[in-house]
């Protein structure tokens, strides 16, 4: 369970020496149970990577408290894997290596073991000693889930990662990763700009405002499970979904 409490951010700069604030994120509370998909869209600017950065250790929070069971988050942890919003691939590395990056603790019996369980679940065995400049985008991308996962994090933290793949390789990764994550029982936080993919995937949807992004609005997904077993984009229940986010995204017509 992860229990987020009025977390706020301001970035302070010095602006020719004068000090000016940035507000980003403003007293976001909710939690995320064990094993639950929540998605967390919002306007360009709104902080969304600056949160999952504060989640995930790698940037303090200004106030506010984040505990994931019971403990405050506090540095980076093992507990946590991300996957950013570019592939962000060590480009001189091939797969294998990019995902047993983190696992440098383990013996190289452990680690070959452990990379080559993940690069099967993602489906790329017999790519691993491609570089990441001989394969697709999607590929990619799946080589930073595979990495993220490496690590048997708890909870898996997602910065739009299917923002630069076609359409029609999102709409097949998401399958792909909606099962991976039931397999592996991940507690994931989503972050997309796409309301389908937010609906397709989630147990729940946070809608934030624009800077300073405030919790706007929360929508249950009550759509049924799995996903991929059911052609529920065209259920009337995802329109009137779909409808009631355009609206608080601000995007209806008047
Ligand atoms: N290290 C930093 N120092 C100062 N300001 C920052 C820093 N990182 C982010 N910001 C500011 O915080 C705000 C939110 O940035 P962030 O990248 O979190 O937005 P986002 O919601 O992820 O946007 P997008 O949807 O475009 O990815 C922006 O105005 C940005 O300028
Ligand atoms: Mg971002």
């Amino acid at each position: 369970m992860i229990e987020i409490d009025e977390v706020t951010k301001r970035f302070r700069r010095n602006n020719s020496g004068k000090q000016t604030e940035l507000v980003v994120l403003e007293d976001i509370s909710f939690n995320v149970k064990d094993g639950e998909l929540v998605s967390i869209i919002g306007p360009s600017g709104c902080g969304k990577t600056t949160f999952l950065k504060i989640i995930a250790g790698l940037e303090p929070k200004t106030k506010g408290s984040i505990r994931l069971n019971g403990k405050e988050i506090s540095s980076a942890g093992k507990d946590r894997g991300l996957v950013f919003q570019t592939f962000n691939l060590f480009p001189w590395m091939n797969v294998q290596e990019n995902v047993e990056f983190g696992l440098y603790e383990l013996s190289p019996k452990e680690r070959s073991e452990r990379s080559s369980r993940f690069i099967k679940l993602v489906g790329l065995e017999s790519f691993e000693k491609y570089h990441p400049h001989e394969l697709s985008g999607g590929m990619q991308q799946r080589v930073g889930i595979a990495r993220a996962l490496a690590i048997e994090p708890e909870v898996l933290l997602l910065d739009e990662p299917l923002a630069n793949v076609d359409a029609q390789t999102a709409e097949k990764l998401i399958d792909e990763f909606l099962k991976i994550f039931e397999i592996t029982k991940k507690t994931v936080i989503y972050v997309t700009h796409n309301m389908d993919e937010a609906i397709y995937a989630s147990d729940r949807i946070v809608v934030l405002s624009a800077r300073p992004g405030k919790v706007k609005e929360i929508y249950e997904v009550n759509l049924p499970k799995p996903r991929w077993n059911y052609e529920i984009r065209s259920l009337p229940e995802f329109g009137a979904l779909r409808y009631k986010l355009r609206d608080s995204l601000g995007l209806a017509m008047k």
